[in-house]
């Protein structure tokens, strides 16, 4: 059974969600997904601020989404801010906007997000990456209603209903100092949790179904399900990346198979999400780097087979084979390249930083969570660092 939150009224005006492979509506029949269809209807229409917490992958866009679709505010933008990828010294800007002149290179009079959002919804997500300063204010923002440019003399109101998103235990975050306490207990008013993928498994099959339904549409092929196998497979992994990893899992298994039946999935391919661990003594490369897969970039996410070319060093391996891989997708080839970047730079702060995580995640301003996430994605250790 498919269960979608429907909504009569319009939809977001900003640019739609990116599509590849994803639906935009909220598909599940667990009972925590309903449980939590609920609770979204139920809370879209207050103008309440909503706390989504749940790990990496597992909806919270799309959850924030689907509140803004059904709230009062339908037709009213929908601003998202990813709070991670915005340097900590122009957060403020970034939110509350600047006036011409307010600091060096501040040449013109910029509206914030804030002020984008206006009458709308905004979407702050990996709000424990905001600067301690700037938690303060938000606080205000959140309190008052009431905010000022930077840079200007007088504070503007502002009507926006806020959404938060979080990827880390946020209490631990407020005992740790990296979180203020008053501005937790605001925006905790309303938490929303999205569980993790491998705790709701009977979402598993119709969320995979909709996905290769999506995918046989793309790429024109006759795929009509999975073989009961694939399926038993697919339920009994624990899907590390969430939904994400699924759509990634269905796309990467409908280009490989003719169908009608889906009869082999990969998921373990190297470089992907919970990629095996190099059974152990997976020796330590030179550089302090394990052997990232991402750093070998033949071989980096491939379905099938290994295909290194001899003699050359890893980071300057094709990032396809095209005797093997004629029908790779640009996406593909982008996502390889993203990851080889990554690990190189991971490894770069983690030797600057001799294996700290705290330093690094600091550093490459990501969450200490989504650091060691990454580091299991690209099998590297820490430890080895030190
Ligand atoms: N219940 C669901 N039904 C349909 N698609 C879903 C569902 N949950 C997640 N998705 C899809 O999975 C992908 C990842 O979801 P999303 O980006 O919302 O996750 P997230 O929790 O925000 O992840 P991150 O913490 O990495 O930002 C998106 O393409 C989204 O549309
Ligand atoms: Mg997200």
């Amino acid at each position: 059974m498919m269960v979608e939150i429907n909504s009569t009224a319009g939809v977001a005006a900003d640019a739609p969600p990116q599509r590849r492979g994803g639906t935009h509506e909220l598909i599940g029949s667990s009972r925590a997904m309903l449980r939590l269809m609920d609770v979204i209807r139920a809370v879209a229409p207050l103008d309440l601020t909503v706390l989504l917490i749940g790990e990496t992958g597992v909806g919270k866009n799309l959850v924030a989404r689907t509140v803004h679709r059904l709230s009062g505010r339908p037709a009213e933008r929908f601003i998202a801010v990813n709070c991670g990828a915005v340097p900590p010294g122009v957060q403020e800007s970034e939110l509350f906007g600047h006036e011409r002149g307010s600091f060096t290179g501040a040449v013109r009079t910029r509206i914030g997000k804030l002020e984008a959002a206006q009458g709308g919804t905004l979407f702050l997500d990996e709000i424990e990456t905001i600067r301690p300063e700037l938690q303060v204010d938000l606080l205000h923002v959140l309190e008052e209603r009431r905010f000022t440019r930077v840079g200007a003399s007088h504070a503007l109101d502002v009507d926006v209903r806020f959404i938060v998103a979080t990827n880390e235990d946020l209490t631990l975050a407020v005992t740790e100092g990296r979180f203020r306490r008053d501005l937790f207990y605001r925006i905790n008013a309303f938490p929303l949790v999205v569980p993790p993928l491998r705790e709701r498994v009977e979402d598993v099959p119709v969320l995979a179904r909709a996905f290769l339904h999506d995918a046989a549409e793309r790429l024109r092929k006759p795929l009509r399900d999975f073989h009961p196998r694939v399926l038993a497979e697919l339920m009994a992994h624990d899907w590390p990346g969430n939904v994400r990893e699924l759509i990634n899992v269905v796309e990467r298994a409908a280009i490989f198979s003719d169908g009608p039946l889906v009869e082999d999935v990969d998921l373990h391919p190297t470089g992907e999400f919970g990629a095996t661990e190099g059974k152990d003594g997976t020796p330590r490369a030179p550089g302090g780097l394990l052997h990232s897969p991402a750093l070998d970039g033949v071989r980096l996410g491939r379905p099938r087979g290994p295909a290194s070319l001899p003699g050359r060093p890893a980071h300057e391996s094709p990032l396809f084979d095209p005797t093997t891989e004629a029908d790779i997708s640009l996406a593909e080839v982008r996502r390889r390249a993203c990851d080889r970047a990554e690990a190189a730079y991971l490894d770069h702060l983690l030797r600057r930083y001799q294996g700290d995580p705290r330093d690094v995640a600091r550093h490459a301003r990501i969450s200490r969570r989504s650091f060691y996430y990454k580091m299991k994605r690209h099998r590297i250790k820490a430890a080895t660092y030190r």
